[in-house]
Parts: structure tokens; C-alpha cells; sequence
């Protein structure tokens, strides 16, 4: 009955759109078997080696991957790290391909490293635990990998270079991860020239100028109540799903479907003409992570304080010796700070902004030439972000390691 339903609904949206709209146009490399390797494969073609893995395991046992684009000599090179936002993981830095900011940084003579923090798919090993299996294994929010994986990630990148201090770029919860690092592990911003932070994300007020985002943001604790009591810890998209996604976005009477979507995020049209398959970008940014992640951004929404994961009061009272959590130390970030927020980002409003900047004292810059028309995801995407974000990165980060 119902598969008679979809072939009715079908022939009628063929007859509707007429048989053309249904031809598939397609990126390449939004194969997604083909996007495993689509890193390596490109930066060979650039003229690079490859790309090295490295696998260090955290003192809680997570086997966490770490990439470096692998170039002769790159130890003697200024190293920058890239700790990339939710549900994405390092090649989501890549979708732009030859004009992505890991490859241009590279091309500028950095040492380019990029994190896969816990929880992605690259970075799913425990020394204990199973991510399939064992829940054990997604209790961890981006406090943890501010805490741990970043830590850890900046020593292993100074063991193998012959420079003292590491560049740090983050883009949205890479921003938060960021500040995490600095706020309560101290003694690294002595190893950090500087940090910048792309669609900056500290403070939420309202968790996002969508309305929609907003009420779904309210309803933590409770959401993270029902979630957890139907056994959701991880946001791992199935295969299955991205396969859908992919394919909905290759035909071509969906495209505007898909362009649509993708503006909610985006805001800018002009910005993203060029994207004419978003089967990729998209296949690239879900790499998956816990849903305390999520949790721990809504608890910052929703109570304006960018504080530690909030367990409710009595384990709070266990684990902190406070009913609430503390305050992350924002104060004692020293290390320059570079922070990158567009008008047009969902997530990052003026006076979020300016709450976060009255809590620092380090601030190189708040100002971009694409600040206007700039939305969350337009710092990897946008078709000018050569020139209105990486060049005068590129002179900020000179200007501060030299
Ligand atoms: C990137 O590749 C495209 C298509 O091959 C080319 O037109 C463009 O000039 C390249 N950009 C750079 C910076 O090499
Ligand atoms: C983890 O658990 C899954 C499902 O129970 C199993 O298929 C897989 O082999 C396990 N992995 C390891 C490394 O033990
Ligand atoms: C817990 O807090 C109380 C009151 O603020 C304080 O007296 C006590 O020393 C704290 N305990 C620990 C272990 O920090």
C-alpha cells in the first residue's frame, strides 16, 4: 500500500517537473566512498606528500587521530593546529579543496596539523571501551576535549617540531574547545602564539537568532532526559543517512531544496553560487559526536554561563563541590586572541561579542572584511573567503610569529 502510494506520488512529480528535472548532476568527490580518501588524494596532487596520521591516546584512553599534511622539512616550519566545529572532524576544513584554508596556509609555509577530537569517525578507539556498544564511551562534552584531546594534541605537534609555540584555529566549537584549553589548562597559553576563532562561540544568548533553535534549546534538561533514556548518546549519522542526503542533493529538481537548507546556515546567496553539488560539503561535515556536546551548548544558552558540564545539583556537588558548575577561567587567557564573528552568523550575536570581549585582554582583532555578510559555515564555504578572511589571517598570524 505504501510503496503504491510513493510510485503514484512519483509519477505524478515526474509528470509535474517533466522527466528532465530528474538528472542527476554531481561533484566527483562527493562520492562518499571516495571522500575518505579525497584528503590524501589532493594534497598529492598539490605537490604535498600526503597525509600522516597520528594516533596518540588521551589519560582517559581515548585513541584520538591526528592528520598533518606531510611536506619534507615541515618540522621547521611554524606549526598551526585546525579543531574543527560539532559533528564535523578535520576534512570538513577541506571542502573548499585547492582554495581550503589548511591547503593555503600549507601553500603560505605552515606546518599544518588538524585534530579529529573524540567521538569523529576517525577518532572512535578507547582502551576500554567499545563506541558501538558501550555508552561509557560518549560521556564526554566539549569540555573534555578543551581539557584533554587539545592538550594533548598541542604537546604531540611541539614534540615534532622544532618551534615553541603553536597557532591554534578554531571554528565554532573548535572556538569553544579553544577557550576551554586556555581558561582551565593555563600553562598552555605559553605554548599558544595565538588563537583565532572563526563564528567565535562562548556566549549563546537565545542559542541562535532562529526562533526554532531557540525553543529547542529551552527544553534542556529535558530533552537530554527522554534522549538518554531511550539510550541516544552519540550523534553518529548512519551511512544509510548520508547516502539519502547525498542523493536528494544530486537531483536536480532538489537542488533548490538543498540550497535552501544550506542557507539557514549560510545567510549569504551570492556566497554560495558556486556550490553546485552540495552532496559534498555536506557528506563532509558529518563525522559525528556526543550528545552532551549538544547538551553542554544549550546549559551555556540557556543559563549565560559558560561554565562546566552541568550534571544536575547533586553530582554536581561530587564532582565540582559546588551545586553549580564553575565558571571556566576566561581571565587567564593571555595568549592573543583573534576573534572572527560575521553579522549574518545564527550563533554569534553582538552581544554575545561583547560579553566575551569584556572578559578578555588579549584581542588583536574583532574586525574582517567579510564581518558583514559573513554566516556560521561561510569561513570554509564562502566563495570570497580567500580574500575577506584567510589573506589578512595570514598577515595577523606573521605579524605574531615573527
Ligand atoms: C583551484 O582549482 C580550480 C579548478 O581546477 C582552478 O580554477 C583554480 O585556479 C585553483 N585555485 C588555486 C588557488 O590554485
Ligand atoms: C564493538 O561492538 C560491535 C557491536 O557490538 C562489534 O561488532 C565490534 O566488533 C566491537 N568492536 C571491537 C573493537 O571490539
Ligand atoms: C568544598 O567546599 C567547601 C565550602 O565551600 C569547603 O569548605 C571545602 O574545603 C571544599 N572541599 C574541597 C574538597 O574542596
Amino acid at each position: 500500500m505504501v510503496s503504491l502510494l510513493h510510485a503514484c506520488l512519483l509519477v505524478s512529480l515526474c509528470i509535474c517537473m517533466g522527466v528532465e528535472g530528474w538528472d542527476m548532476v554531481f561533484d566527483r568527490d562527493g562520492d562518499l566512498s571516495l571522500s575518505v580518501i579525497l584528503q590524501d588524494d589532493l594534497v598529492k596532487r598539490l605537490n604535498y606528500d600526503g597525509i600522516q596520521s597520528y594516533y596518540l591516546t588521551t589519560k582517559d584512553g581515548y585513541i584520538i587521530n591526528v592528520e598533518r599534511i606531510k611536506r619534507k622539512n615541515a618540522e621547521k616550519l611554524v606549526p598551526i593546529i585546525f579543531v574543527h566545529g560539532m559533528t564535523a572532524c578535520a576534512k570538513s576544513y577541506f571542502v573548499n579543496k585547492n582554495e581550503s584554508a589548511p591547503i593555503i596556509f600549507a601553500n603560505k609555509g605552515y606546518d599544518v596539523w588538524l585534530l579529529n577530537s573524540r567521538g569523529t569517525e576517525n577518532s572512535r578507539g578507547h582502551i576500554k571501551w567499545n563506541a558501538t556498544s558501550d555508552r561509557e564511551f560518549w560521556m564526554f562534552s566539549w569540555q573534555e576535549i578543551g581539557l584533554i584531546d587539545l592538550p594533548a594534541t598541542i604537546d604531540l605537534v611541539l614534540e615534532n617540531n622544532i618551534h615553541d609555540k603553536v597557532v591554534l584555529l578554531g571554528h565554532s566549537e573548535g572556538s569553544t574547545v579553544i577557550f576551554v584549553t586556555l581558561s582551565d589548562m593555563p600553562e598552555y597559553n605559553a605554548k599558544v602564539a595565538l588563537s583565532i576563532h572563526w563564528g567565535v562561540s562562548v556566549y549563546h544568548e537565545r542559542c541562535s537568532t532562529v526562533e526554532l533553535v531557540t525553543s529547542i534549546c529551552r527544553m534542556e534538561p529535558v530533552l537530554s532526559q527522554i534522549l538518554d533514556s531511550i539510550g541516544l548518546f552519540s550523534i553518529v549519522p548512519s551511512l544509510g543517512l548520508k547516502y539519502v542526503v547525498r542523493d536528494v542533493c544530486r537531483y536536480t529538481i532538489f537542488k533548490d531544496m538543498c540550497f535552501e537548507a544550506a542557507k539557514v546556515f549560510i545567510q549569504s546567496d551570492e556566497q554560495i553560487q558556486h556550490v553546485t553539488d552540495w552532496s559534498f560539503p555536506i557528506s563532509q561535515i558529518l563525522c559525528g559526536g556526543s550528545t552532551r556536546e549538544l547538551y553542554h551548548f544549550m546549559q551555556v544558552a540557556n543559563t549565560g554561563r559558560f561554565a562546566r558540564y552541568n550534571y544536575g545539583a547533586k553530582m554536581n556537588m561530587k564532582l565540582y563541590n559546588t551545586t553549580e558548575p564553575p565558571l571556566f577561567h576566561l581571565e587567564n587567557v593571555n595568549s592573543v586572541t583573534v576573534l572572527y564573528c560575521g553579522k549574518n552568523d545564527i550563533f554569534c550575536t553582538n552581544s554575545d561579542m561583547e560579553k566575551l570581549t569584556s572578559q578578555l585582554n588579549n584581542i588583536a582583532s574583532t574586525d574582517f572584511k567579510g564581518k558583514s555578510i559573513f554566516g556560521h559555515f561561510d569561513f570554509l564555504i564562502a566563495r570570497d573567503v580567500k580574500e575577506v578572511v584567510y589573506e589578512e589571517i595570514l598577515k595577523i598570524i606573521k605579524k605574531n610569529t615573527s
